[in-house]
């Protein structure tokens, strides 16, 4: 770590002609005046076109208006929230330390007192780096700190050897006057007369989109700056900016290779694995997990916006056993904002959290309710919200995009179905990079979302459109069936995973939802005024058709949003209706298997009781990381919970 260039080996050098880089959006810190031009034009402006997907949504006297049946509520803007809560945002802590002759002050681009928390990265060979706090903190006033380097973090405490390396790195901890976790971030610095911040990397690397011969790296840092990522002894220069993302093309399968970042003079080591050969029948191992928003309001378990606690012993769990990759599969954060630099500031803690353990370990992500970015109407406790729109611009699908790299070969919006009221015209998010799949050796993995163009209360849907929580539109369902239908003649493919953030069949928490609804088929999307044919059981039993009858590959289904564990066996004997059901019954013609496992952090729910509770082979309400050991045809799940490493439960499936 952060040791001198050892690249006297390279062979050659590329640049970015070749794709590579997909200058990530600069969406963390460079977009930031951009976006929010974007939040006032998207209040102001009124050139900002309503999609035609929505319903009673207009422009009166200069605001965006929600007709709901004559009483018309008008967009809840930023601005009006300001007056009203305490808002955190990404771009308050952005390039907000400087070096001076004895250390390093902070100008926080807020007006706030608290507490920062701070210590140095101990300068030794790590494997996973990370701080250690100094015994002391400093008080933030009007905004300002300031951390004595010189005179605090010397002689004994200097772990970076800072003084004779005459650099090092610091990691720090805002907590606001009601000792709230805010943000964490670490800095580097050079010392010469002073102190002078230097860049460096703030979170990441992130590995993703791992297939045979590719992987994609991605980072953010606190400057901006042209960092080099040397893979196989060939360097790629990255082009100037504080948002990295870049595709390694042409590696070998199944082969580890190291890699470093270099900014400046600062060297990050560590090492990447592609996937093995499609259809290689070795043992590997991943992890699934879901739901690591907040726990409570204070301390580690709700570092503004997720339940840091948690998260990092799950990742310290899967580094330790060594996961090939891992599924997170929506609710990474609290979300539901109207503002976006407010969830970036939630996706960033998320990622600092988990960054020092998974330089190494592919990392892919789902949506789930709680990654909205919304339009609200009227006041906010009536939840008169949809999906934001622009869609490009502030729907929870582009933000989402913004901050993960994963493939993108799903559909591409439910435009073109027989719904669409308009097929000039871009009337939906874009699915890309929220819905797609991805092999390894002898699996596939299909992730969908259940929280498309999502509309929050499902009780205004008929009036304003949007889709309910758990329902998986049209153009989406299509695709999963195209996509079931390849893998099943692949004959390289012996096991389909399908991930969703919602369960077909909820057992604890989500029973007046996911796609259950208390037995209410009424539920589901409405578009331009009118509503789908199929209701959200219906569309359940039609996922199931696709899973079951239509797969022999298909193995389990992999869901969250209830925060804990179950397993559930699911056949044609499991009740799975309400009383009054007069509809088809879809017949199972094999049996099949639920995982819930939305046990990532967020707040805890008990076991309900439903008509498939006898089916329940499994429940936990412990924080749990489910791993699958795969060798050919076996499937081995191993379920730990990562605060006290019980084994919670070891069965083949
Ligand atoms: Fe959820």
């Amino acid at each position: 770590m952060n040791s001198f260039n050892i690249f006297a080996l390279q062979t050659k050098r590329r640049d970015m002609s070749k794709k590579t880089i997909i200058g990530f959006i600069p969406i963390v810190f460079g977009l930031i005046i951009v976006t929010a031009f974007a939040y006032q034009s998207n209040f102001i402006n009124l050139d900002v076109s309503i999609p035609k997907s929505l319903s009673n949504i207009s422009i009166d006297n200069d605001h965006f208006i929600f007709n709901k049946n004559g009483e018309k509520l008008k967009l809840y803007t930023i601005e009006d929230e300001n007056r009203t809560t305490d808002k955190w945002q990404l771009s308050q802590f952005d390039e907000v330390e400087k070096g001076n002759k004895d250390g390093i002050e902070f100008h926080f681009k807020k007006d706030f007192s608290g507490t920062l928390i701070y210590g140095l990265y101990a300068y030794e060979p790590m494997d996973y780096p990370i701080a250690v706090y100094f015994k002391k903190h400093e008080k933030i006033e009007n905004g300002k700190a300031f951390i004595n380097i010189r005179e605090q973090l010397s002689g004994v405490y200097d772990l970076a050897l800072w003084k004779s390396r005459k650099k090092g790195r610091l990691a720090y901890r805002v907590l606001d006057n009601k000792n709230n976790i805010i943000f964490n971030k670490s800095i580097s610095f050079i010392v010469n007369e002073g102190f002078t911040i230097v860049p460096d990397i703030v979170w990441g690397p992130f590995l993703s989109i791992q297939t045979e011969n590719k992987i994609t790296l991605k980072f953010a840092t606190n400057l901006k700056c042209t960092p080099i990522v040397s893979v196989n002894n060939i360097n790629y220069d990255l082009k100037e900016s504080k948002n990295h993302e870049i595709t390694i093309i042409d590696l070998d399968d199944g082969k580890q290779y190291d890699y470093s970042i270099q900014i400046g003079d600062i060297i990050h080591k560590s090492t990447l694995k592609t996937a093995p050969k499609t259809g290689n029948q070795a043992k590997f191992t991943f992890a699934f997990s879901s739901d690591s928003r907040g726990g409570t309001l204070k301390g580690e378990t709700n570092t503004k916006g997720h339940n840091a606690d948690i998260i990092k012993k799950m990742a310290t769990l899967a580094a330790f056993k060594k996961v090939d990759f891992w599924q997170f599969t929506g609710d990474m954060i609290d979300g539901y904002k109207i503002d976006r630099d407010e969830m970036e500031l939630e996706y960033t803690n998320w990622l600092t959290s988990i960054s020092p353990f998974m330089h190494s370990i592919p990392l892919n992500v789902g949506m789930g309710n709680h990654e909205v970015l919304m339009n609200v109407f009227g006041d906010p406790k009536d939840y008169m919200s949809i999906d934001g729109f622009p869609y490009d611009e502030r729907s929870g699908e582009s933000l989402f995009a913004s901050f993960y790299a994963n493939p993108i070969n799903g559909p591409d919006s439910e435009d073109g179905s027989k719904y669409d009221p308009d097929y000039k015209s871009i009337d939906f998010p874009s699915y890309k990079e929220n819905v797609y799949s991805y092999v390894y050796a002898n699996m596939a993995m299909i992730v969908l979302n259940s929280n498309y163009w999502y509309s929050p209360n499902h009780n205004i849907i008929p009036l304003i459109g949007g889709n309910a929580h758990g329902y998986v539109m049209d153009n989406q369902l299509e695709w999963l069936k195209s996509e079931i239908a390849k893998f099943e003649k692949d004959g390289n493919i012996q096991h389909i995973f399908v991930s969703i953030h919602t369960p077909a069949f909820p057992n604890g928490g989500h029973s007046k939802n996911d796609m259950w609804y208390n037995g209410n088929n009424e539920v589901r999307p409405w578009i331009a005024g009118k509503k789908v044919d199929k209701g959200i059981i219906e569309r359940r039993d039609e996922i199931l058709d696709i899973l079951v009858n239509k797969s022999e590959k298909f193995r389990v289904l992999l869901t969250g949003d209830e925060h804990n564990y179950s397993r559930l066996i699911v056949n044609q004997e499991t009740k799975r209706y309400p009383e009054n059901w007069t509809a088809t019954k879809l017949k199972l013609k094999r049996p099949f298997v639920q995982i819930v496992n939305g046990a990532a952090g967020a707040p805890y729910y008990a076991q309900e009781t439903l008509p498939w509770t006898p089916s329940v082979k499994k429940f936990s309400s412990q924080y749990a990381l489910v791993l699958f050991n795969i060798e050919g045809n076996k499937i081995e799940v191993e379920v730990i919970n990562p605060n006290t490493l019980e084994l919670i439960e070891k069965v083949e499936l």
